[in-house]
């Protein structure tokens, strides 16, 4: 049952996942910690790429297995079993997770998927207080992970279709496949959003640096901190128009 709607959709929500007080306390001291980090390091962070649209990635490292060790108490293995198909000898887990600047720093991106269709990667995420549609939920195409598409091509099939807008609280999770067309919107609020991503994969994903970490650490998002990266990104927030064309044209040859 669970399985097939996950099929069909690409994703699934288990509401009250985790319901348990020390788990509760443990996101809030998270939460908390995460944004001093990022408050002390504003210089820093600029250089990221991500930080002009608002949106960077973290890793969470040895903080992220701790938050892992509730969601195995609640079973989480079996779910990914029942979902993928794989047991828990069979895929790597990255400790993630994505923060979104407050008001008026963020921006909403374009729609894309994190990644290739393969090898087959999911995510697992969770909120440490909420999110909401006033901070920045990522909104999602139910559906479009089967079938890889050019950008103009999604464009057009999705033009008039209706999106998901991912909304949790805290005990909740939310599964997904990561080759589903998805973006982050902006945070209309005035605190920082924070989500816990954990990226499950076959194979360890070259891209990512699997080392963990005792502390938690700010990491590039979706543009690279080059020269090259964040003219792109500048472009992308302030020329959006031009850039979601170029990106239109550059797909045509597809
Ligand atoms: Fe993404």
């Amino acid at each position: 049952m669970l399985k097939e709607k996950f099929d069909k959709s690409g994703f699934i929500k288990l509401s009250n996942f985790i319901k348990d007080e020390e788990f509760y306390k443990l996101c809030e001291n998270i939460d908390k910690e995460i944004n001093l980090k990022f408050s002390q390091n504003k210089t820093y962070l600029k250089e990221l790429g991500g930080s002009l649209m608002g949106n960077i990635n973290i890793n969470t490292g040895l903080k992220g297995d701790i938050i892992w060790s509730y969601l195995k108490k609640n079973n989480i293995s079996n779910i990914i079993k029942d979902l993928v198909g794989l047991e828990e000898n069979e895929y790597e887990i990255f400790n993630g997770g994505n923060f979104l600047y407050h008001y008026p720093k963020s921006h909403n991106q374009l729609f894309h998927t994190d990644g290739t269709m393969y090898p087959r990667k999911i995510m697992v995420s969770l909120s440490l207080n909420y999110v909401n549609e006033k901070n920045g939920p990522t909104e999602i195409y139910e559906g479009s992970h089967k079938i890889k598409l050019p950008y103009w091509k999604f464009f057009f099939k999705y033009l008039f279709k209706k999106k998901y807008q991912l909304n949790l609280k805290i005990g909740d999770i939310f599964i997904r496949e990561a080759f589903i067309w998805h973006r982050g919107t902006k945070n209309k609020t005035n605190k920082n959003r924070i989500l816990i991503n954990y990226i499950i994969s076959q194979k360890k994903n070259d891209l990512l640096n699997y080392e963990k970490k005792q502390e938690i650490i700010f990491l590039d998002n979706m543009f690279s901190s080059t020269l090259r990266g964040r003219i792109k990104e500048f472009i992308n927030v302030r020329l959006k128009p031009f850039y979601f064309l170029y990106r239109l044209i550059r797909s045509l040859k597809n």
